[in-house]
């Protein structure tokens, strides 16, 4: 959607993969669903070097609401788990120089059971524009394929109304499955600024890879429905939580960089482990997730459980990444040339970007062999090699 947001995949956290519908702060202080979670994320963002990097976004998901609706129709925050409202909590997270983003659900009931807005989305929308909301992950339970049509919509135009710029991500591919004809992309990309197309993703390696095989599988559909403003979202970053390997990080982290997905950690920032915080605050990965063209990146080879992808960034640069499903114990050698990933004909230098370290030039029809560890990644970023003097001087 063209409303000034969003131009590059939002950078943030979200509260669902990791914390769920925690609701009993009682026997959980620290992970039920509470303003002082969304404070304490907030302090992580600000102190320990995320907002410096990218990430802006501080995000409530499903079971913050009070369980029906005011006397004046209005959604508000659970009484005892946000006592001080949640444009206190706007503020903030305002005042650490972020952005907060809420759920709500395009349904009679959101996923978890509470109000849903259909029916209320102009109250709902001028709702959150009063609170200082930034961004409303859109949610598709309890509503049927030809509301969700009309709902979707609906939204779009009452957040616009509003007049305040909130990013705005509707889950409904997700629940039509995610392919035309019955998605339709051109509209998604005039409505909404990111959409899930597929399903949720839990705290598993194979679910990541699942996620990317069907990205993989259907990119002649996704990559031309992703730009600036509107955006494929393969589901939360789950690095630093309880399954990743710190290389199934790196090829999760890497890859989402690949596929221009926005990126929203799902990970308890208070104790995660400083590997994958590393991971995470990769500047040279974030370069390539943040590339001003937005396109999508794409699988040009795949065979022995290794794929090569790459994606177009701006100044004639590529990323390019090798990635190994393999379990076989050992780093497997894998050759290959710029030329077999769409990347134009030169030279180029090449920086092997999770240890930073340049890999030489190469001419794009050159092999070039990498070690990529099972279940891991390399990730490259290709730049076009300058020469100070003319070629062909006359
Ligand atoms: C389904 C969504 O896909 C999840 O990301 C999460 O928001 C839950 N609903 C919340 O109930």
């Amino acid at each position: 959607m063209n409303n000034g947001v969003a131009r590059t995949p939002p950078m943030g956290w979200l509260a669902w993969e990791r914390f769920r519908c925690i609701t009993d702060c009682h026997s959980f202080p620290e992970s039920c669903i509470s303003e002082k979670l969304f404070m304490d994320m907030a302090d992580r963002l600000d102190k320990d070097g995320w907002k410096d990097v990218g990430y802006m976004y501080v995000n409530i998901d499903d079971c913050w609401m009070a369980k029906e609706r005011d006397a004046t129709g209005r959604l508000y925050g659970d009484p005892e788990r946000f006592p001080n409202g949640i444009k206190a909590l706007a503020d903030y997270v305002h005042g650490k120089g972020l952005k907060l983003g809420i759920y709500e659900d395009y349904g009679k009931l959101t996923c978890g059971g509470y109000p849903g807005s259909q029916g209320h989305e102009e109250t709902d929308a001028n709702t959150f524009a009063e609170w200082g909301i930034d961004m409303l992950k859109f949610d598709g339970c309890y509503s049927n394929d030809s509301s969700k049509a009309v709902g979707y919509p609906l939204m779009s135009e009452a957040l616009n109304k509003t007049g305040r710029p909130m990013v705005y991500s509707c889950s409904w591919p997700a629940y039509e499955g995610g392919l035309p004809p019955k998605v339709n992309y051109t509209e998604l990309g005039e409505i909404c600024n990111l959409w899930r197309n597929y399903g949720d993703i839990q705290d598993s390696w194979d679910d990541i890879v699942n996620i990317i095989e069907w990205w993989a599988t259907n990119q002649n559909v996704l990559v031309p429905a992703a730009g600036p403003g509107k955006w494929n979202d393969p589901d939360m970053l789950i690095v630093g939580d309880y399954s990743l390997s710190v290389d199934q990080s790196m090829a999760q982290f890497g890859m989402w960089a690949i596929l221009a997905a926005p990126l929203f950690m799902s990970n308890d920032l208070r104790d995660i482990k400083p590997e994958f915080v590393q991971i995470l605050q990769n500047k040279e990965v974030i370069a390539v997730s943040q590339d001003p063209m937005g396109i999508q990146g794409k699988r040009w080879l795949n065979k022995d459980k290794i794929q090569t992808w790459s994606r177009p960034l701006q100044n004639g640069q590529y990323a390019v990444a090798v990635l190994s499903t393999r379990t076989d114990g050992t780093p497997y050698n894998h050759s290959f040339s710029l030329s077999q990933l769409g990347i134009p004909s030169g030279a180029y230098d090449l920086l092997d970007l999770f240890p930073k370290k340049s890999m030489g030039k190469f001419l794009s029809k050159d092999q070039i062999s990498v070690m990529v560890n099972p279940n891991g990644i390399v990730m490259m970023r290709a730049t076009p090699v300058k020469f100070a003097v003319p070629l062909f001087d006359i």
